[in-house]
């Protein structure tokens, strides 16, 4: 018990948390999770996650699903080419859309694009629970979790409340953009998940 505050006093809750409370965090029917992620927005998380979700799909032949985690910006209703809204089970689980062979969910599904979402933190942690353990995914060898950009409230609900597999770091070759890729790597270490990728992308043309 000494040892545990010791762990909780010296690296904070979150690490607490994720080393004690692990076993409970796992999604029904969910093999494997990983996060797509980075400090700096804009550097290709999305872009990265729909085609690793695609690819693990039709190349690897896997149950693939796709969670877009970024509630404020959804990328995946467009980069899926998805227009339309989830069902709901009679258990009030919601159906996930599939296409590519992914499954998928975004708060796209459910916003309308051009209304943005005005929330404050409690809000978004609660809609990103309903979006991974409120969902009818089935049978997932893999969920990729497209995160938005940064270290906040939503990165850290996240890593908090679902046990990952891994993270796979997205960043461009620039020092502001390594700087906010050195913070993301230091947040999954803090909550002892593994890094298990770092993709540095070489974005010639922003057309
Ligand atoms: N390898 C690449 N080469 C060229 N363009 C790219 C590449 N990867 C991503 N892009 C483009 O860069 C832009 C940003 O990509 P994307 O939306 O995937 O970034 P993001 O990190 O998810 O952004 P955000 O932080 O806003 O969620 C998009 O227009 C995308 O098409
Ligand atoms: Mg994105």
């Amino acid at each position: 018990m000494k040892n545990s505050f010791r762990i909780f006093t010296r690296l904070g809750g979150v690490r607490y948390y994720a080393a004690f409370g692990s076993k409970d965090l796992k999604i029904d029917g969910v093999k494997d999770v990983i996060a797509v992620a980075s400090g700096k927005g804009g550097v290709g998380k999305s872009t990265t996650a729909v085609n690793l979700a695609v690819a693990l799909a039709s190349k690897c032949q896997l149950k693939v699903g796709l969670l877009d985690a970024d509630v404020y910006g959804p990328s995946v209703p467009m980069m899926m080419k998805i227009d339309q809204k989830p069902e709901v089970t009679k258990d009030m689980k919601m159906v996930p859309i599939e296409n590519y062979g992914v499954k998928c969910m975004s708060m796209g599904f459910l916003v309308p694009s051009s209304s943005p979402v005005v929330w404050r933190g409690p809000m978004v942690m609660s809609a990103l629970r309903k979006m991974s353990r409120e969902v009818d995914w089935g049978n997932l060898d893999i969920l990729v979790i497209d995160m938005p950009p940064g270290t906040g409230d939503a990165q850290l609900t996240t890593t908090q409340t679902l046990q990952l597999s891994g993270a796979l770091i997205v960043s461009t070759p620039q020092d502001v953009a390594l700087i906010d890729a050195r913070k993301g790597i230091t947040m999954f270490s803090k909550v002892q998940v593994p890094v298990c990728s770092f993709l540095a992308q070489i974005i010639s043309s922003m057309v």
